[in-house]
């Protein structure tokens, strides 16, 4: 039986920066912004959130849809590129902040693409019968790894997490396909903070640890990968392209999309977008689309999704999945939203982290607390 979407969530900080704001940065402008990649605002996540908080507010989300408890998640995937710490992963952190203390959990790094790699993986742990309930979160907060002293990147890139509870069901995934090509590592990274070139004073008066890009051949990368691993999940899961209701793409850049739905003859009526509120959310960006999409009514019972993403690595993946969840009864109300510059601002020259508390909180005298059980010593 194949892993149904049975429930989704979705979390972004309420801090926006707008163009406008990028102006003041660094050397842009609205409409080359907006003509370029279609972006016009990004959130930004605050000093207190994290990967892991902004996972857990999607999480709780999905899992509330879906009827789920936490204690029945088998198995926890988080797809990101910026985990709270490189030790632990980013999935352990989640189920801290989430108070879940069993079933596995792993990250999954495959830059943008990490969700639909996440996806892939998870449901053949539900359909082969190895988890029965799994909980896949793409989270970001690549504001963190973000130069906003140069606009060739800082102008993409927000924050956000979404989340999918996955469980067997009549119909669901259908096919995936997944690829890389590790040659092309080299054109979007960032270069220090690893174990080639772990955090040293130069790194850090270098300006290496933020991500770095070139841009143009990610985007001919882009097209050329979308739309190839489009046809051969179609082709794999027995329909053909004309049998596609929606494409939710990687949000990475609006001329992207546009060229990839040319090559695979979609109208952009059948694309979901919301690239312009929120830029690139790596991970995050098709869990946050289908999300939204679902609370709109955009996405409906009885339609066939076609996932696909791109990004570091270069890694990239397309899905297909029949889609079986009814629309809520009314989507989420709007939150209150304010500018992101005072935190940009404290990224800039480190201020945001003054007095802050750089380790995990110890959970309280409920889960996970209390000595280590005396089978496992
Ligand atoms: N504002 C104004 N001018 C800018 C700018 C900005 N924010 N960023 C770059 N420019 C300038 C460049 O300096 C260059 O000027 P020059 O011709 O005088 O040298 C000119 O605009 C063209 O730069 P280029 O990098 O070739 O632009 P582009 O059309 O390729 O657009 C991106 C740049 C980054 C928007 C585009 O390449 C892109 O979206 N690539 C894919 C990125 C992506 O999706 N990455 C994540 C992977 S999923």
């Amino acid at each position: 039986m194949p892993a149904e979407i049975v429930g989704l969530g979705i979390a972004v900080p309420p801090y926006v920066l707008t163009n406008a704001d990028l102006e003041e940065l660094v050397d842009t402008n609205d409409q080359w912004i907006t003509e370029r990649t279609g972006i016009k605002e990004r959130r930004i996540a605050g000093r207190d959130d994290s990967t892991a908080t902004l996972g857990k507010r999607a999480a709780e989300q999905a899992l509330r849809v879906a009827g789920v408890d936490l204690d029945e998640v088998d198995l926890l995937l988080v797809a990101t590129a910026t985990p709270d710490y490189t030790l632990p992963s980013a999935s352990c952190v989640l189920q801290l902040e989430l108070g879940m203390t069993r079933g596995a959990a792993m990250d999954v790094i495959a830059g943008c693409s990490g969700f639909v790699y996440a996806l892939a993986t998870a449901s053949q742990f539900v359909s082969s019968g190895a988890a029965d309930t799994a909980l896949v979160v793409g989270s970001e907060t690549l504001s963190r790894i973000c130069d906003y002293t140069d606009r060739g990147t800082c102008i993409l890139f927000g924050d956000g997490a979404g989340a999918v509870v996955l469980r067997r069901g009549e119909q669901g995934i259908r096919a995936f396909s997944l690829g890389a090509d590790g040659a092309r590592s080299r054109l979007l990274m960032t270069p220090a903070g690893g174990s080639r070139f772990p955090a040293n004073a130069r790194t850090v008066a270098e300006r290496r640890h933020y991500i770095v890009m070139e841009g143009r051949e990610v985007f001919k990368g882009a097209v050329t990968a979308m739309a190839a691993s489009s046809l051969e999940a179609i082709r794999r899961s027995g329909l053909e392209p004309d049998d596609i209701d929606l494409v939710v793409p990687h949000q990475a850049n609006q001329r992207i999309i546009e060229a990839t739905a040319r090559r695979l003859k979609v109208p952009m009526s059948d694309v979901v977008m919301n690239i312009a509120r929120y830029g690139n959310t790596s991970a995050a960006s098709i869990p946050i689309a289908i999300a939204e999409a679902w609370e709109q009514g955009q996405i409906r019972p009885g339609q066939r999704l076609l996932l696909t993403a791109f990004g570091a690595g270069l890694a990239w993946g397309s899905l297909v999945t029949d889609w079986t969840l009814p629309p809520p009864a009314e989507p989420s109300p709007e939150e209150p939203t304010q500018s992101a510059m005072p935190i940009v601002r404290g990224l800039l020259d480190g201020s945001l982290w003054d007095g802050k508390d750089l380790l995990p909180p110890l959970p309280g005298a409920g889960a996970g607390a209390g000595p280590v059980p005396e089978a496992a010593l």
